[in-house]
């Protein structure tokens, strides 16, 4: 049974009952994305992240179709004002087994809070198509590449439908054992989901994918709903930090977030958005904001009620079976929030 959907956490400074993310020197990630909304906060959290080495972004369709959610990522990127860009490479177009499942009523048409529709006062784009910087090669290839390239260092940082990893492994399983160990966001436990009433999105959206990487026996940490919806970013948390800054990035915050605040707002009567994608980041860079338990996870594949449901027993009285996983179940979310901003707005 399900328990009430999460409220805000009195969440304080409990500590990671794992030691799998002790303080580590830089980590090399590949962050994979469907470029949505808080994927594009996730970019900027961990391209502000020193303790982080991200060697590529992928893209992969989930929040829209792979095309655009290419285009927002390196958007992203040219809003960031980078010198020097990661490699950037295109993922895959299509889940594993189902038709591909958009959410484009939360992140707005082009998948990026409809921010490609604002014009400026002479009529052009305030937010043109950016450079086409992505590489010759596919995300899956590129994925297995970096794997080979970094034996038992590189993390996979995925934040949309584990299309692009799951095919990797498919197509050359000895390189991605070398994976040093998988981070993803996705999954809802002890809380309802966002899709349907069992179904957290990104595993919703490709279930074998999700089962395929649970199975695989790489090293897994889940970060799930029933912590990304205690992150609110408010538009009063917003107007508080970014203030009178009329900067770039301020200004593309602004306007990446306003779509989906509009829709929680309608939605769920809050004036906010989750920031869901970006707590991986913190989870790599920041253990202590966070508590994580080992679990045995399970996706739902087959039923029409319950597709994409993750299953696991948290309860740690109980005897349970070989762990799969490392879940996240607790979060200091007002530090996170607050370190999340200094980061992005490069305060320390
Ligand atoms: C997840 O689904 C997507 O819409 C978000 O980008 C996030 O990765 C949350 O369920
Ligand atoms: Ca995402």
């Amino acid at each position: 049974m399900r328990g009430e959907p999460c409220r805000l956490s009195n969440f304080v400074g409990r500590v990671s009952k794992s030691d799998t993310h002790g303080m580590k020197p830089m980590q090399r990630i590949l962050l994979d994305t469907d470029t949505g909304v808080d994927d594009a906060l996730a970019i900027l959290l961990a391209l502000n992240s020193p303790e982080l080495r991200v060697e590529a972004i992928t893209s992969v369709s989930g929040n829209v179709h792979v095309n655009l959610c290419t285009r927002n990522l390196l958007m992203t990127l040219e809003a960031m004002g980078l010198s020097e860009y990661p490699i950037c490479a295109k993922g895959e177009s299509q889940p594993l087994v189902k038709p591909l499942v958009t959410a484009a009523h939360v992140h707005g048409s082009d998948g990026l809070g409809d921010v490609t529709q604002l014009l400026r006062d002479d009529g052009s784009r305030l937010y043109p198509d950016p450079k086409p910087r992505v590489a010759a090669i596919p995300a899956v290839d590129l994925i297995i590449d970096l794997a080979g390239q970094y034996p038992d260092e590189l993390v996979l940082v995925p934040v949309g439908p584990l299309t692009n990893i799951a095919k990797a492994i498919i197509k050359h399983p000895a390189r991605m054992r070398r994976i040093r160990e998988i981070v993803l966001m996705g999954g809802a436990f002890e809380t309802y989901g966002n899709v349907t009433t069992t179904a957290e999105f990104n595993i919703f959206a490709d279930p074998h994918a999700a089962q395929l990487v649970l199975d695989f026996g790489v090293p897994v940490t889940v970060v799930p709903l029933d912590v990304t919806h205690q992150v609110i970013l408010t538009g009063k948390h917003l107007d508080a930090e970014i203030g009178e800054r009329g900067d770039r990035l301020s200004q593309f915050l602004r306007d990446v977030t306003r779509a989906t605040m509009e829709y929680h707002q309608s939605n769920e009567r809050f004036y906010g958005t989750y920031i869901h994608d970006a707590l991986p980041i913190g989870l790599l860079t920041h253990p202590e904001f966070f508590e994580t338990v080992e679990a045995f996870v399970q996706v739902e594949t087959s039923s029409d009620l319950t597709q994409g449901m993750t299953i696991a027993d948290l309860r740690s009285e109980r005897p349970r079976p070989k762990p799969n996983a490392q879940v996240c179940v607790g979060v200091n979310a007002e530090t996170f929030l607050q370190h999340f901003f200094d980061r992005i707005l490069q305060l320390n």
